[in-house]
C-alpha cells in the first residue's frame, strides 16, 4: 500500500517528502481554503509546488490530486481539462454524483486521470470503475462519524474490484487515526492518504523511545573517558 499525505500545507508536505515514504498528496477545496488560498490560480500554484516538492525529493511519478469546484458536468469537464494541464503529476478529483460520473467518463476517455472522490458506497465505486476512474476514494472517517463502518466499505470495494477485474485503485481517504491505516492495508487498499498528524502517529511508539534512551545511556557509560 502506498502512502499519500492528505493536506495542502506546504511545510507538512516538505516534511513528509523528506521522510521518503510519501509518494503523493491529496487535496480538496476545504484543505486549500484552510491554507488561506482561494481561486483556481492559487490552487494551481499550490498543486504545482506540491508536485515539484515530491519530484525534487526523488519520488518516482508523484501523484497530486486536485479537485474541481463545479457542480454540473459541463463545468466539471471544462475545469477538469484545465486542472489536468497544471502539471504531469495531476489527478483530477471528481465527486461521486451524476454529473461527476459523467465528467469522469468524458475526461477518462481523453486520458485524464481521475480520482473519484466522496465515495460512500460500493455502488458508487462500481460506477467509478466503469467510468474509467484511476482512483476511487472511499471516505472512511466520515462513514465512521455516522456510525457506519468505513473500513468495511474499503474491504468490500477491494473484493468487488478483484472479482470483477477492475483496474481502478482504491485510495482510502478521510483517515482519522493510525489504526485506520493498518485496517486499510489489511482490507486491501492500494493507497492510504493520511493527515500529517497521522503520519507522525504511525512513527511514534513509547517502547522505541525507551529503547533509544537506554541504548544511548548504555553507550554513554562506556564511551566516557575512564577516571584514573
Ligand atoms: C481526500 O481525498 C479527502 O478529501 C479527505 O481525506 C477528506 O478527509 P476528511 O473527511 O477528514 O475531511
Amino acid at each position: 500500500m502506498k502512502l499519500y499525505l492528505d493536506t495542502a500545507n506546504i511545510e507538512e508536505i516538505r516534511k513528509g517528502a523528506k521522510l521518503g515514504v510519501v509518494s503523493g498528496v491529496t487535496t480538496n477545496p476545504s484543505l486549500v481554503a484552510k491554507e488561506g488560498k482561494g481561486g483556481l490560480e492559487e490552487y494551481r500554484r499550490v498543486a504545482v509546488e506540491i508536485g515539484n516538492i515530491l519530484a525534487g525529493a526523488g519520488v518516482n511519478e508523484p501523484s497530486v490530486s486536485a479537485e474541481v469546484v463545479a457542480a454540473d458536468a459541463a463545468g466539471m469537464i471544462q475545469q477538469g481539462r484545465e486542472i489536468a494541464r497544471w502539471s504531469k503529476h495531476i489527478f483530477v478529483k471528481l465527486p461521486s454524483t451524476t454529473a461527476g460520473f459523467e465528467a469522469t467518463a468524458a475526461l477518462s476517455r481523453e486520458g485524464v486521470r481521475v480520482n473519484q472522490t466522496l465515495c460512500f458506497s460500493v455502488n458508487q465505486a462500481i460506477l467509478a470503475a466503469l467510468a474509467g476512474a484511476a482512483y476511487v476514494s472511499p471516505f472512511i472517517g466520515r462513514l465512521d462519524d455516522i456510525s457506519e463502518d468505513g473500513i468495511a466499505l474499503v474491504r468490500d470495494i477491494c473484493e468487488v474490484y478483484k472479482s470483477q477485474g477492475h483496474k481502478t485503485l482504491v485510495l482510502a481517504a478521510s483517515i482519522r487515526h493510525p489504526l485506520h491505516v493498518v485496517q486499510a492495508a489489511k482490507a486491501g487498499a492500494h493507497i492510504a492518504s493520511v493527515p500529517h498528524k497521522v503520519l507522525e502517529q504511525m512513527i511514534a511508539h513509547p517502547l522505541t523511545d525507551i529503547g533509544m534512551a537506554r541504548f544511548m545511556a548504555d553507550w554513554e557509560k562506556v564511551s566516557k573517558p575512564q577516571a584514573r
